[in-house]
């Protein structure tokens, strides 16, 4: 979701600073960014470039010491050098499984990749940032419509929903400060899955859907860009997910209501 979100950006002609904590996978991201990007951008509309850093976004000290050296927007941006924007779309391992069952440990590590490490994020980051500029989290679904056995995501996910309106308020007018909630999407996330069981996990998900469809990454690029150019939106949590905050949980064949699909 972050390297779509930098394809959105850059296909306008943006700048974009992506982070992982891997030399190698940034390599391989920024050459997808420059060609996905030089795919989609509208004719005549030169493209923006991507800059590359390896931080671990739970180490506080690594993040601020980048902060203080944070490289300028770009060479020739004459007009700024500041960075405008935050999005926060990192997250370790998801672990699913029942409260009695799972390791504290599991969740506390969950928490301390997708909640602190956008904690810190905006800590150190949000101070420099242009004033008017913004930053997005990206929760996710299951906070509000949690499944069985998912309750360290519906938990982390409700913690970055209440830091969202907590700091919308705080950097007031100095940032805006939004969620986006993503339902399933297939990213590099699910790469590991044994590929028949993952086709058939997004069918059925698919088909539980009111768009009949899981996300793909450029649906998530493409709503975190209009978060961040949406200068009168702060503070709210939108849900980008085919649909899956209202869908209908009843089994089809028993739900009186259903009669007549
Ligand atoms: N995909 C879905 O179906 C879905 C649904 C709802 C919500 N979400 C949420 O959406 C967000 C993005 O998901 P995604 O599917 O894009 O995940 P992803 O494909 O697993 O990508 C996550 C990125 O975060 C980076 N990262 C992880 N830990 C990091 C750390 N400590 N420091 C720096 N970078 C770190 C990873 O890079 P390195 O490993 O190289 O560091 C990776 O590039 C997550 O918060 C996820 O929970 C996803």
């Amino acid at each position: 979701m972050g390297k779509a979100t930098a394809v959105s950006t850059v296909a306008r002609g943006g700048q974009a600073l992506i982070i992982s904590r891997s030399q190698e996978k940034l390599q391989k991201a920024v050459l997808e960014i420059q060609k996905q990007a030089a795919e989609c951008c509208r004719k005549g509309q030169k493209l923006g470039q991507v800059q590359t850093a390896v931080l671990d976004v739970t180490n506080e000290d690594a993040i601020r010491d980048f902060v203080e050296t944070l490289p300028p927007v770009s060479d020739d941006d004459e007009e700024s050098n500041t960075w405008d924007a935050l999005v926060f779309s990192a997250a370790g391992r998801a672990p699913h499984g029942s409260i009695t069952d799972l390791p504290i440990a599991d969740t506390r590590e969950l928490f301390e990749t997708k909640f602190w490490g956008a904690y810190n994020c905006a800590k150190y980051f949000g101070p420099k940032l242009t004033y008017g500029g913004s930053i997005v989290f990206v929760g996710g679904v299951l906070n509000r419509r949690p499944g069985i056995n998912c309750s360290p995501l519906a938990s982390t996910n409700g913690a970055l929903e209440g830091l969202t309106r907590a700091l919308a308020l705080e950097f007031g007018d100095r940032l805006r400060v939004n969620c986006l909630s993503p339902g399933f999407c297939e990213t590099e996330r699910f790469d590991h899955m044994d590929p028949v069981k993952k086709a058939q996990m997004l069918a059925n998900t698919a088909d539980s859907l009111p768009l009949k469809r899981t996300g793909i990454p450029q649906d998530m690029g493409e709503a975190i860009y209009h978060l961040l150019e949406s200068k009168f939106i702060t503070g709210v949590v939108l849900d980008c997910d085919g649909g899956h905050h209202i869908r209908q949980y009843a089994n089809r064949n028993t739900d009186p209501m259903r009669k007549n699909d």
